[in-house]
């Protein structure tokens, strides 16, 4: 966890799913970086702008008016080129030809792995956890998780208007293709009937009857919340249930990638803000190898290799809770 050269460059990238919040995140690691005497290098395209040295220098104006905006002014990318050797080999060259002496990666749990190889073969390594999915061990909170409910909820809050007004019921799609914590938290503060998750598999047949239950019930609407990776699926669930008799009308709807776009919340861009600023103070400190954590209310270091090694584990009380009040 001790950083073993005294440091004067960082860099700083963004990679993976984009979430929002990640500006205001890139922005306090360079405010932090130069009010701190370090030169601030912007990596474009996460890992593939690494391996391919696409870099900038960031100054204090470059980051100026980002706080609000969605997506990452420094671009992000999936690469699978990193996960080969050869990648990282040429990641290395390029950040030492750069003279960058320590790297800040701000990225869901397959960028904070791919920061951990980088760990393992000299760089010290800070990472930030930016994703929807608050899918990270170790922290409480990623970054661009309240903007991404934020928006959950106002989309079904509409649905659940016209579903009401035609007395149907609404499948809508949240994304996390391996967590539901998205699905659970929006069905609770959007007062579905039912969520389904990928940590808990139902048959078909207990959805229908949900639903015709609520139905039965007097309800005017039923909303089914299913996270992308739920099984069944929404496309599987939809069209079987489409053919039997469960007494509203049925329509689907996918929010999709709007969930990652749109203006960080006042407490993302706070978290994120608080993230990037401890970043680099860790790294002054002489921490490297470790990720910024919220735990709490303190964001405190994780080591890295404890973060990558454990999946986070849902809370199934939430999926109860969600349970009990669909009444
Ligand atoms: O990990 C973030 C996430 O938004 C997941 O919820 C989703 O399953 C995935 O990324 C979608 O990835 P892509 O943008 O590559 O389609």
């Amino acid at each position: 966890m001790v950083a073993r050269k005294s440091i004067k460059t960082i860099g700083v990238m963004t990679s993976g799913g984009d979430s929002p919040g990640m500006n205001p995140c890139i922005r306090a690691v360079v405010r932090t970086g130069l009010a701190n005497d370090l030169r601030v290098i912007g990596v474009e395209d996460g890992y593939e702008g690494l391996i391919h040295g696409r870099f900038r220098t960031l100054g204090a104006r470059d980051v100026g008016g980002i706080l609000q905006r969605g997506g990452t002014i420094l671009q992000t990318a999936r690469s699978a080129e990193f996960r080969e050797p050869h990648g990282q080999r040429e990641a290395i060259r390029q950040m030492s030809n750069a003279e960058i002496d320590a790297l800040v990666v701000i990225g869901g749990d397959g960028s904070l792995s791919g920061a951990m190889k980088l760990a393992e073969q000299g760089i010290p390594i800070i990472g930030i956890p930016g994703s929807i999915d608050n899918d990270i061990h170790g922290t409480d909170m990623c970054i661009g998780v309240d903007t991404a409910l934020n928006t959950i909820v106002d989309g079904i809050d509409k649905l659940r208007d016209t579903a009401s007004s035609h007395n149907r019921a609404f499948l809508v799609e949240t994304m996390g293709r391996e967590s539901g914590y998205l699905a659970v938290q929006a069905g609770i503060i959007a007062g579905a009937e039912m969520v389904l998750i990928p940590e808990e598999p139902v048959i078909v047949a207990d959805v229908a009857s949900t639903i015709e239950n609520a139905y039965l019930r007097g309800k005017t609407h039923a909303i089914v919340v299913v996270a992308e990776g739920a099984k069944p699926s929404i496309h599987e669930l939809a069209s079987q249930i489409d053919a039997m008799d469960i007494g509203f009308t049925m329509r689907v709807t996918i929010l999709g990638h709007i969930q990652r776009g749109g203006k960080p919340s006042a407490y993302d861009r706070f978290l994120a803000t608080r993230f990037g600023y401890q970043a680099v103070q860790f790294l002054l400190n002489g921490q490297a190898n470790v990720m910024v954590a919220l735990d709490g209310r303190e964001v405190v270091p994780i080591p890295l290799r404890t973060v990558v090694s454990n999946r986070k584990t849902l809370s199934l009380e939430y999926l109860q809770m969600a349970k009990t009040l669909a009444q």
